[in-house]
């Protein structure tokens, strides 16, 4: 099981969860009532942008898909340098979309505020 802790949400569901390595974020996140506005769910609207921090010792091992990648750096809040280092060494971006996010290890996910 790893550590979800969700900050900055809602007060009332914020906090801890667990969660088996592999879950979707989604799921999660609408089995505990946390509130991210999940609205295509495929990774095409980024309603759901996040900030993913990973607090293990090592950074997971992450496979993120081309497509999210290339949306990220689409909105400005990744650099085409950075996608490719993520893409490079298998580990995630501190900003996801959700709905694309799997449980991969502990971390820290907050509202995404540009
Ligand atoms: S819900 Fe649309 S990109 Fe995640």
């Amino acid at each position: 099981m790893a550590k979800v802790i969700f900050i900055g949400f809602d007060s009332d569901k914020d906090g801890l969860y667990h969660a088996p390595k592999g879950e979707p974020i989604v799921r999660l996140a609408k089995d505990n009532g946390i509130p991210i506005n999940f609205e295509c769910q495929d990774g095409d609207c980024a309603s759901c942008l996040i900030k993913y921090e990973n607090i293990e010792d090592e950074e997971p091992t992450n496979y993120i898909e081309d497509k999210e990648l290339e949306k990220l750096v689409e909105l400005g809040v990744l650099k085409t340098k950075d996608a490719e280092h993520c893409q490079q060494f298998t580990i995630s971006p501190k900003v996801r979309l959700a709905c694309q996010t799997l449980v991969k290890g502990d971390v820290i996910i907050k509202p995404f505020l540009q």
